[in-house]
Parts: structure tokens; C-alpha cells; sequence
């Protein structure tokens, strides 16, 4: 008559590693192993490229007040929470969200397959731009006029979507090789050496002629510049910064063993993801100042302002073109954990195989990419709310489809998994307070302030 609850050991049958049912599911090498690729997932041209600009265009140090805040609540708690979800279930994200859920949560799986599909096509775009720089600062060093020198490239098509194609081509080689592969252990020197020279940048940049004003604006809050928009934007800009709310970390979570800490894994590379973009608002913003340039320069701003810095360094050419380089492979890092999740969907749910469905996809992912590398050159001027194809692009997914995302994986863990998730949490100790403290945060305020953002956003 009694019957052992299946509850205790977490969840039903599939959390045995055998996702598929048939073949045993490949895990990360080493608990490291898996932090470098979270890690690698979460550090990319978020936080070179996009963090710079929109603090930048958001009025500087109240953003980052509101995003350190955004991020140190809400950002690791969904981290956990979709890293909880792929360690449970062992799959992909639609069968992830299925099997622990019902059916009609797939949904929550499909539009994190869509979103991360999205974000490659433009993702490669401005990856390209930065194997571009690398190449030009090695072969022909600055450009006397750089804001200048990035106005001709971006609007020259026959530059921008070949090396759009050939930054896909290196994503699609990676995850064809399985991400589990070689590059788990080559981030274990990249991604040190990408932190020195971001370091080595931001002491050169604030010790600028002029960067005082740009230090000014990026740590003194002016709290009369803070609205609505600085909370979507920043919400938006941590969920991709983090790679989080499409599925991409509960696909990682489903290569991570039993056994390993969860919340201190999340902690790991939310706080190198935060590091790493505070250094790069160190290493532009004082430059933008000192260079007389506006922080509400745009998308461009990295590209323009990073080799004004590197010029006045010793050795400048030589250091721009390795940091260039080592962003560029970190843009890679994060570019294989947004087509990994589209492949695993394909080999778990289609029974595909590895090798034509990621040619596939990331052809797919390339033709897409295209409108958005016009959308700065010869269709600049076809915009909606504005908006160039790239920027629409981008704010769709980081300002909406992620938060969204998000939501519903808060709701998911919170309420559906509920008690389950929290010895997923910490198999340790069943009855940590840590865990109970995080499981309501997703439940109430988590979709509250998420939902309330969003409404408040629409409304304007
Ligand atoms: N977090 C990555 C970056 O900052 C981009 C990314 C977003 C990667 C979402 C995966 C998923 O560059």
C-alpha cells in the first residue's frame, strides 16, 4: 500500500543522465570545466560592447546602480533557477520545461528557442565587427579618425557580412565538435587573459587628460536622469548579459553532474560577468570623456572609443589587436551557447543528427544576420520606433523576450516545481534557508517586479 514518494530523490525517472532515453547524455569534464563555460556563455560582447553604451545612453551611474541591484536579485535567482531546471530534467529546453511540467509549458521552451535564435543572428554581426578590427589594427594599425574609420566599415556591406558568415562559421565549427570539447579548458587561459587587458585598458583609460568627467558620470549617480527606461533597460541588459531567460544556462545545466553546487556555480559567473562589464565602463566611459566624445554615441561606442585608447598606449597596436582577438573568442564562447540550445532541441525532440541540424541553423541564423548588418550601412534609413533592423532586433529580445523568459521561468520553478526544486537547489541541505529565501523570490517578487517593468514599459 505505501508507496515511496519519487519526490525525495527530486524527480521522476529522466534525471538518471539519460535525457534522450537512449544515448547516455555527455556531461561537462570538471565542475571548472562547466564554470568557464557558464562563464564564457555569460561574458561576451554584452559586456564590452552593449554595457558601455547603454550606460552610456542611460545616464550613467544611477543605471549601474539599478542594474547591480537588478542583477544581484533577480539575475542570479533565475540563473539558479534554469541551471535547477536543465540538471533536472537532462535535455534541452522545450523537453526540459515539458517534462517537468506538461505540456503547454514547451511554450516557455519555444520562446526561448526563438530568442536565442534572434540573438544569434545579430550577435554574429557585431562579432564580426570585432574580428574585423582585429585584422585592420594588426595589418594597418589606427585609423586616424576612428568614430570616423567605424561610420565607413559598418556601412560597407561587402566588409561587414562576410565576417558576420565567417564568425558564424567558427560558432557552427565549435558546437559541431560538441561544446564540451576543447573549449571548456581553453577558456581556463583566455578568459584570465582577457581580464588582464581589460584591466591594464581601464587604468590606462582613467588616467586620461579629461577622465575625471567621464569617472563623474559613471560613478556618480544624477539621480534626476532615472525613469521608467532605466529599469527596462537595465533589466533587459542584465538578462543578456547573463544569458539568461532563453534557455541557454538550463542547457548547460543539463551537462552538469549531480553533486554540484548550483548556487555557488551561479554565484561564480554572475560575479565574473559583473566584473567583467564594470571593467569595460572603466576602460571606455573616462574615454569617452577625454576624447570629447557623447556617452550617447550608440552601438558604435566601443568600436570608436577602444582604439583611441589603445593608441596612446606603448605597444598599442599590438595590445588592441590581442584584446580584439580575445573578444573576439569570447563573443565565441557566448555564440555556442546560443546555438547549443536550438542543436540539443533538434537531436533530443527530432532525434537529428549533431552534424546537419547545426550547418543547418547556423545558415539559417547567418541569412538572418544580413538585414541586421544593412541595418547600419545602405538601410540605415528603414527604421521603426526609430530603430535600425540590428537595434530592433536587439531590443526585442533583451527588452522583452528575455524578461518574459524570465518571468515564466520564475513562475515555472516557483509554483510548478516548487519544494522539488529546493533539494535540486542544494542537495546538501535539504532544508537551507538560502533555498527557501530564493524559491520565494521567484514566486512573488521575482514576476512582480518583471511584469510590473514590462506593463509600466508598454504603457509609454
Ligand atoms: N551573455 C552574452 C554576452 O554578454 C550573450 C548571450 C545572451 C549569450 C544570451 C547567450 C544567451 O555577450
Amino acid at each position: 500500500m505505501y508507496k515511496i514518494p519519487t519526490f525525495h530523490t527530486g524527480f521522476p525517472p529522466m534525471s538518471t543522465g539519460n535525457g534522450s532515453g537512449m544515448r547516455p547524455r555527455e556531461h561537462w569534464a570538471s565542475r571548472i570545466g562547466f564554470i568557464f563555460a557558464a562563464a564564457g556563455s555569460a561574458v561576451g560582447l554584452g559586456n564590452v560592447w552593449r554595457f558601455p553604451y547603454v550606460v552610456g545612453e542611460n545616464g550613467g551611474g544611477v543605471f549601474l546602480i539599478v542594474y547591480l541591484a537588478i542583477v544581484f536579485t533577480l539575475g542570479i535567482s533565475i540563473m539558479i533557477a534554469e541551471l535547477v531546471i536543465g540538471r533536472a530534467a537532462q535535455r534541452n529546453p522545450v523537453g526540459a520545461c515539458r517534462a517537468l511540467g506538461g505540456a503547454p509549458w514547451a511554450g516557455l521552451g519555444y520562446l526561448g528557442l526563438v530568442s536565442a535564435f534572434v540573438i544569434l543572428s545579430f550577435y554574429c554581426v557585431v562579432a564580426g565587427w570585432t574580428l574585423n578590427y582585429a585584422w585592420t589594427l594588426a595589418t594597418r594599425g589606427f585609423a586616424s579618425d576612428p568614430a570616423q574609420a567605424f561610420e565607413a566599415f559598418v556601412a560597407s556591406p561587402s566588409q561587414t557580412i562576410p565576417v558576420a558568415g565567417v564568425f558564424m562559421a567558427l560558432t557552427v565549427a565549435v558546437v559541431l565538435g560538441g561544446v564540451k570539447g576543447g573549449i571548456e579548458r581553453a577558456n581556463l587561459f583566455l578568459m584570465p587573459l582577457l581580464f588582464a587587458i581589460l584591466v591594464a585598458l581601464a587604468v590606462r583609460a582613467v588616467t586620461l587628460p579629461g577622465a575625471s568627467a567621464g569617472l563623474a558620470f559613471y560613478l556618480a549617480p544624477d539621480f534626476s536622469t532615472f525613469g521608467i527606461g532605466t529599469l527596462t533597460e537595465a533589466l533587459g541588459q542584465a538578462f543578456f548579459s547573463l544569458s539568461i531567460g532563453l534557455g541557454a544556462m538550463m542547457t548547460y545545466g543539463s551537462y552538469l553532474d549531480r553533486g554540484q553546487n548550483i548556487p555557488r556555480a551561479a554565484g561564480w559567473v554572475v560575479g565574473l560577468d559583473t566584473l567583467a562589464a564594470i571593467f569595460a565602463g572603466f576602460a571606455i566611459l573616462p574615454a569617452v570623456f577625454a576624447a570629447g566624445l557623447s556617452p550617447e554615441t550608440g552601438p558604435g561606442l566601443a568600436f570608436v572609443v577602444l582604439p583611441t585608447v589603445f593608441a596612446t598606449m606603448p605597444f598599442g597596436a599590438l595590445f588592441g589587436t590581442l584584446f580584439f582577438v580575445l573578444l573576439s573568442i569570447a563573443a565565441l564562447t557566448s555564440s555556442i551557447s546560443l546555438l547549443e540550445p536550438l542543436v540539443a532541441y533538434f537531436i533530443d525532440e527530432h532525434r537529428l543528427r549533431r552534424g546537419g541540424v547545426t550547418v543547418a541553423i547556423g545558415f539559417a541564423a547567418f541569412l538572418l544576420s544580413i538585414p541586421s548588418a544593412l541595418s547600419l550601412g545602405p538601410w540605415a534609413n528603414y527604421t521603426v520606433f526609430g530603430k535600425g533592423v540590428l537595434d530592433l532586433l536587439d531590443a526585442l529580445t533583451a527588452g522583452i523576450m528575455l524578461p518574459a523568459g524570465g518571468l515564466l521561468i520564475a513562475l515555472f520553478v516557483g509554483w510548478v516545481l516548487g519544494p522539488r526544486a529546493i533539494m535540486e537547489f542544494d542537495e546538501s541541505s535539504e532544508r537551507s534557508r538560502f533555498a527557501w529565501i530564493w524559491l520565494w523570490i521567484l514566486r512573488i517578487p521575482a514576476p512582480i517586479a518583471i511584469a510590473w517593468i514590462l506593463i509600466r514599459w508598454a504603457m509609454q
